[in-house]
């Protein structure tokens, strides 16, 4: 069955069943004391989220075998809730075999060839001088091929889509290779070893399936962060490479200050001059991320929904906008 709507081109006061890929799902309970299900829905080209108001007790039964990851179809309406675009739930069931959904129109993938991004990054790891570094960066590359292939970058923010890690991390390191050639005080090496590990650890704090859906972090996700994983995780391959102590703490550091602030989980603030630009890197690609994620669809001389991560702003497209 051909989808006919999609995310990015519902509109305020359209009333239309389709189906849809289920993100996250749960039951809540509102200020009203009464329940309601609050949906994250969505297919390759965005995420929309849906409220099904007052859920009945025998309703929330049947909810409660919709998981995400599962195909829905949805009777809804389209709101506007706080400047960003709502769905209001009239109707869902799950999808079924007999549905005979093409796959393609919900999955969110990243732009390029998984295959050939990797060997993108296995050739800059392969031009890195410094011998531990080029290890460091190698080994994982190589131990890690098969998830790298699909693991998103995230849940619901910047990259949460088939690839999206490989994707994340190829745009840092060209970005990363120009920066180095206009800051000639920058190490190339560390740049790129940097970019590479930095999020590393995304593997193992969210859970991924292997369309690139991440149904929720890991147990040690949740208690730890891709952060203090990294970290742990570099020094046991340093042991097994025989890194040098100085390199491995140096390596550790870029991973625990890439994050720049306490409160989005870095305990340091970066100490030298790369791990100051891996921080940048990493912001420039997930900011410019969501810019091209809020205005895929909107027309030229329009604004975007608000967009959370980019701290409620909504954004302009010119007429100019390259963004399709
Ligand atoms: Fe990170
Ligand atoms: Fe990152």
């Amino acid at each position: 069955m051909q989808k006919e709507f999609f995310v990015n081109t519902l509109n305020v006061d359209d009333d239309f069943t389709d189906f849809f890929l289920v993100k996250d799902i749960s039951v809540k309970i509102g200020s009203n004391h009464k329940k309601y299900l609050d949906l994250t829905l969505s297919d390759r080209t965005g995420d929309i989220n849906g409220k099904k108001w007052d859920v009945s007790d025998e309703e929330e039964m049947n909810l409660s075998r919709i998981k995400a990851g599962d195909y829905v179809k949805v009777h809804a309406q389209v709101n506007e809730w706080n400047n960003t675009r709502q769905l209001r739930v009239l109707r869902i069931r799950k999808g079924q075999k007999e549905d005979k959904l093409d796959l393609s129109e919900f999955i969110k993938a990243a732009p390029e060839d998984p295959e050939e991004m990797y060997e993108f990054l296995v050739k800059k790891a392969e031009s890195i001088g410094d011998e531990g570094l080029r290890k460091m960066a190698l080994k994982f590359l190589t131990d890690e091929k098969s998830r790298l292939l699909y693991y998103p970058a995230a849940m619901k923010n910047h990259h949460a889509e088939y690839a999206g890690l490989l994707w994340h991390m190829k745009r840092m390191l060209m970005l990363g290779e120009r920066a180095c050639e206009v800051y000639d005080i920058l190490d190339r090496d560390w740049i790129v070893c940097g970019v590479i590990l930095h999020d590393m650890e995304k593997l193992n704090e969210i859970q991924s399936n292997e369309l690139g859906i991440s149904p929720g972090y890991t147990f040690e996700g949740q208690l730890l962060g891709h952060i203090t994983q990294g970290i742990k995780t570099v020094e046991l391959m340093a042991r097994e490479i025989g890194l040098d102590a100085e390199k491995t703490v140096m390596l550790e550091h870029m991973i625990e200050s890439h994050h720049y602030e306490p409160d989005f989980g870095s305990p340091k603030k970066p100490m030298f001059a790369e791990a100051e630009m891996l921080h940048y890197l990493d912001m420039v690609d997930s900011k410019l991320f969501d810019y091209e994620e809020a205005l895929a669809g909107v027309a030229p001389g329009c604004f975007s929904d608000r967009v959370r991560t980019l701290d409620g702003r909504m954004l302009y497209k010119p007429t100019f906008s390259k963004i399709k």
